[in-house]
Parts: structure tokens; C-alpha cells; sequence
């Protein structure tokens, strides 16, 4: 049906300056494959990968790990005594009196940075900002006194802005008298639309980034639940695939890969539709279409995304952006098949290919899941470790407390970069507990009440990683491209 992709294809702009690292990985692996079938040279592949995957993250943790203040680039790796405890001052020197160090966030909050870099040597004028509505924002947010404002200049998918809206407020609870001034603006459509060649862009927050685009990204509505799709607020469902990863164990469920959503809002989906089962073929996938409307009617009520871990590996395919159902995919300690993807959201690259997820083809798909789905079959250890780590990474590193603190940070640097005193501007009316939820019923009503944080605060926000060396970055870049340069080797050497 397809004939193989073009090698280079997935590395696009990174690819340059690696072309020839890649072709000498290729050459090498080529080599070493000849004659050989996928399950010994994966031994011997994985063996020289993974080292270099590992060593990788774990530079990436250790130098996301505290030092005392965010200091310039020069102290990023004077914290190898990350995990010191207060009784272990450092090198000798006196130890100040402070509080115990919050513990170290999570590696990704190190996009924070990367996120902002735009705006770092220019600062954030109002002018600036005000340039935003070249690209529609749909609201406004101030936080003034700690009191959150909302102008709005458009309508958003159902209830999108709310929720968003709500969660901005129970920030403001959880972290009461800490989150500074500021002024945002916000979109909540799917694709992220700033120019990354505008001469003075705008700083706009909406759900995903792409490499080619600046706007921010945000957590998206979905972690305080999505309400038309009955699907919970996050802390409840992060939860409950926990124990359904717990109820079925991975050597009995079925040995395909899953994929359902809604196949109307993006080509790679449309795609995936031809790599199910037929009478014809046997891709190894089992693909199941979702009609909105219909389900919309009967409220989703069999789409039970908890008890969705009954197949070994589960693909996840963008829509029109990102999908919020990646983190549902990946929670889920089955293999995550992830179709190329072209679009971030605040967490997601942290996740690294063959360590968190499998790499799938984003032309020629079916060949390429039914190759997943042959090797983890194959190497079913492997394959368990890796979807293991994908879900360890959901449960840990992005619980809500760490979305809380993401927000946090994103914007208290957000803040540091304003250049004018915020102030509330005619048409934003307060916005408090008590007004969203004033005549709220169902689902949405359950959901706020579900996620309300205590107003009287809580522990301090974990300490933000310092930015990326662009060594750093582009180590961190390269090894992603490599490990989907290698998964493509393997599937041509068994394709030709
Ligand atoms: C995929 O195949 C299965 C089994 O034949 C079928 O139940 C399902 O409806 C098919 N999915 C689509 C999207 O046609
Ligand atoms: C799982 O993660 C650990 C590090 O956290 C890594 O050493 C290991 O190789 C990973 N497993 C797979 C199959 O990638
Ligand atoms: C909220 O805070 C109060 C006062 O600190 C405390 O007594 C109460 O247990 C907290 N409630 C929750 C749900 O944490």
C-alpha cells in the first residue's frame, strides 16, 4: 500500500545538522542487522540506546535539580549535590537560615523557560501584549491582588474558557499571596497561530505549541474535566486508570493496539481508520470510530476512559492540535504507540521515544503499528518497562499539584517579564467562586465542586528547574530524533 517513508522525513528541521550522525547510525545498524532477525539486534540496539537515552535524562534531572537561586547559566552544574538534605550544607559554607528546600519539579518544568525565551531580552510591554489580538484572543485574564479578572472577546468551544477559568481560580486558592500581578491573554482553539518569524510577537496562551509556532502552552480544560465528554476531572481519573492498570495485568490483555476517538478532525486519524482489522488484513490494530453526535445524545456514557487498559498498546493519533486524550493513553501502563506528533502541550516533552513511548510513522502507519506490535509481542519485558514508565511519569510527575505548580511558575515568570503595572481595563468583571458556580448544574457543577482547593493555601510550590544550556537542548533534541531514526531502521530492515 505505502512504499517506506523517506529516512530523513522525521527530523525536519532538527534533522540538518544530524543528517549524518543518522546516516551513521543507519550505516551501522544496517551493518549490524544484516542477516540478523529484529529480536537480536534489538538486544544489541537497545543496548547501545538506552545508556544513552538514560544518561540523557539523567542529566536532564539532575541539572533540573535546585540550586539556590536561579542563578546565570554558569552555576546550572553546581547542583550535583541536588539531593542534600538541610542537615548536609553545602561545601562547607554556612548554611543560611530558610525554610527546607521545596523538592525539585519535575524535568519539564524546564520549558518554562524555553517558553518565554521570546520575551526574555525584550520584556512584555502592553503594546506587545495588546498586539495579541492580531490573533484573536478569546479572554483576557488579570490577577490583580490576588484577585482574578476576565475580560472576554470571544466565545470558546463549549466550556473551555470556564474551566480554564476555574482552575486559574483554585490556583489562586492553593497558592494564596504568592501568584503576582499579571495580565494574559488567551485562545482556546486547537492550533497554536503566532508566527514565529512576527517581528514583535505577542505573548498568547492556549493548550499546545508547536516547534514552529510561540504560543504558550497551558494545561488545558480537561484536568479540572471535560464535562459534554463525562470525562473526569483528572486527580479522580489519573486515579482510577491506576487501578485499572492494577485489575488487568498487561500478559492478558489483548495483544493489539487500540485506538477510539473521533476520526473526523485530522488526516493521521482518517489514516488510521485503514489500519483496522478487515477481512483482508490484519494491521494488528483494532480501531474504533466515535460518532459525537451520537454520543453526545447518550452523554458517553460507555466511553469509561478507566476501563480502556485492556490491550497491550494504545496509539495515540493527534486531532486537529494535540489531544487531551494523550494523557489518558499514557497513564495507562499499556504501550503507548505514538503517531508522529507535531504538536506539545506543557508536558508532554518531557516524554522521550523508546523510554516513555513507541515512535509510530505519521505516513504508512499501519506498517509501522503492526511493527510495534510484532516486537513488543516479541520482547514483552520491554515492552511492559516502557509502558510502566509512561504511566509511572502520569501518576508522578503530573499530578495535580505538579499542574498547580506548573501554572504557578509559568506565570510568576510570566509576571517578572511584564514592563507596565497591570491594571483592570474597562469590560473584565471579577470572576470568584461564587459567580461561576452561580446557576451551574450537572456535570459542570459536580466537576467545580470536585476540584474546589482549600482557600487557605498550602505547601510551597516545588523549585523551578534552571533553563537549558542550548547544549542541553539540542542533546535533549537530538536523542529524540535518534531513537525515531532507529525504530524507522528497524522497520525497514524488516520492510526490505
Ligand atoms: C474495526 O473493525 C472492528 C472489527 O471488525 C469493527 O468492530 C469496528 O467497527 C471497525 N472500526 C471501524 C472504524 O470501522
Ligand atoms: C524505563 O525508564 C528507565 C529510566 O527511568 C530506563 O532506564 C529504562 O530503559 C526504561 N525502559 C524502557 C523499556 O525504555
Ligand atoms: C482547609 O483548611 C482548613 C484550615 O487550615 C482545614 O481545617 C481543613 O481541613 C482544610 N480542608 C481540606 C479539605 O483540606
Amino acid at each position: 500500500m505505502q512504499t517506506a517513508a523517506k529516512p530523513d522525513r522525521f527530523s525536519r528541521s532538527l534533522a540538518a545538522p544530524f543528517l549524518a550522525v543518522n546516516r551513521g547510525v543507519f550505516v551501522f545498524i544496517a551493518a549490524i542487522v544484516a542477516g540478523a532477525l529484529v529480536s537480536a539486534y534489538w538486544i544489541s540496539a537497545s543496548t547501545s540506546i538506552a545508556p544513552t537515552i538514560s544518561i540523557a535524562t539523567r542529566a536532564v534531572a539532575q541539572t533540573a535539580a535546585r540550586s539556590p537561586e536561579p542563578a546565570p547559566s554558569s552555576a546550572r552544574f553546581a547542583s550535583l549535590g541536588a539531593n542534600r538534605t538541610p542537615s548536609e550544607p553545602a561545601g562547607g559554607s554556612p548554611l543560611p537560615q530558610r525554610q527546607p528546600p521545596a523538592p525539585a519539579c519535575p524535568a519539564y518544568f524546564r520549558w518554562i523557560h524555553e517558553d518565554l525565551r521570546p520575551w526574555r531580552a525584550t520584556g512584555i510591554s502592553r503594546e506587545t501584549l495588546d498586539g495579541a489580538h492580531r490573533y484573536g484572543p478569546k479572554f483576557r485574564v488579570m490577577v490583580i491582588a490576588g484577585r482574578l479578572y476576565v475580560a472576554r472577546y470571544g466565545r470558546c468551544f463549549q466550556t473551555r474558557d470556564v474551566l480554564t477559568q476555574w482552575g486559574i481560580l483554585q490556583l489562586l486558592r492553593r497558592h494564596a499571596g504568592r501568584v503576582p500581578d499579571l495580565d494574559v491573554m488567551f485562545d482556546c482553539q486547537d492550533l497554536p497561530v503566532v508566527n514565529a518569524g512576527d517581528h514583535a510577537p505577542p505573548p498568547l496562551f492556549r493548550y499546545c505549541g508547536s516547534e514552529t509556532t510561540l504560543d504558550i502552552a497551558f494545561p488545558d480544560w480537561s484536568f479540572w474535566g471535560w464535562p459534554e465528554l463525562n470525562i473526569k476531572p483528572w486527580d479522580a481519573l489519573r486515579r482510577e486508570i491506576g487501578e485499572g492498570n492494577a485489575a488487568l495485568h498487561w500478559t492478558r490483555r489483548a495483544p493489539f493496539a487500540f485506538w477510539k476517538g473521533n476520526p473526523t478532525v485530522g488526516t493521521v486519524r482518517w489514516e488510521l481508520l485503514k489500519c483496522n482489522v478487515s477481512r483482508e488484513r490484519d494491521w494488528k490494530a483494532r480501531i474504533y470510530a466515535q460518532d459525537w453526535r451520537e454520543q453526545v445524545r447518550h452523554g458517553f456514557r460507555e466511553s469509561d476512559l478507566a476501563k480502556q487498559c485492556t490491550h497491550r498498546y494504545k496509539i495515540y493519533a493527534e486531532g486537529r492540535g494535540w489531544s487531551v486524550s494523550e494523557k489518558y493513553i499514557l497513564a495507562c501502563d499499556s504501550v503507548a504507540l505514538v503517531v508522529r506528533p507535531r504538536f506539545h502541550d506543557f508536558f508532554s516533552r518531557g516524554l522521550l521515544p523508546l523510554l516513555h513511548y513507541w515512535p509510530v510513522r505519521d505516513r504508512g502507519q499501519c506498517r509501522s503499528i503492526e511493527f510495534a506490535v510484532d516486537w513488543g509481542n516479541s520482547h514483552p519485558d520491554k515492552a511492559q518497562e516502557m509502558g510502566g514508565n509512561a504511566s509511572k511519569f502520569m501518576q508522578v510527575e503530573l499530578t495535580m499539584d505538579h499542574v498547580y505548580d506548573y501554572m504557578f511558575h509559568l506565570l510568576s515568570e510570566y509576571a517578572k517579564l511584564l514592563r507596565y503595572k497591570p491594571t483592570v481595563p474597562d469590560g473584565a468583571v471579577e470572576v470568584t467562586v461564587e459567580s461561576m458556580t452561580h446557576g451551574r448544574r450537572g456535570l459542570e457543577m459536580e466537576f467545580m465542586v470536585d476540584t474546589m482547593l482549600n482557600a487557605s493555601g498550602s505547601a510551597a510550590p516545588c523549585e523551578l528547574p534552571l533553563p537549558f544550556s542550548s547544549e542541553e537542548l539540542e542533546t535533549l533534541r537530538r536523542r529524540k530524533a535518534d531513537a525515531v531514526r532507529l525504530v524507522e531502521t528497524w522497520e525497514e530492515a524488516v520492510t526490505n
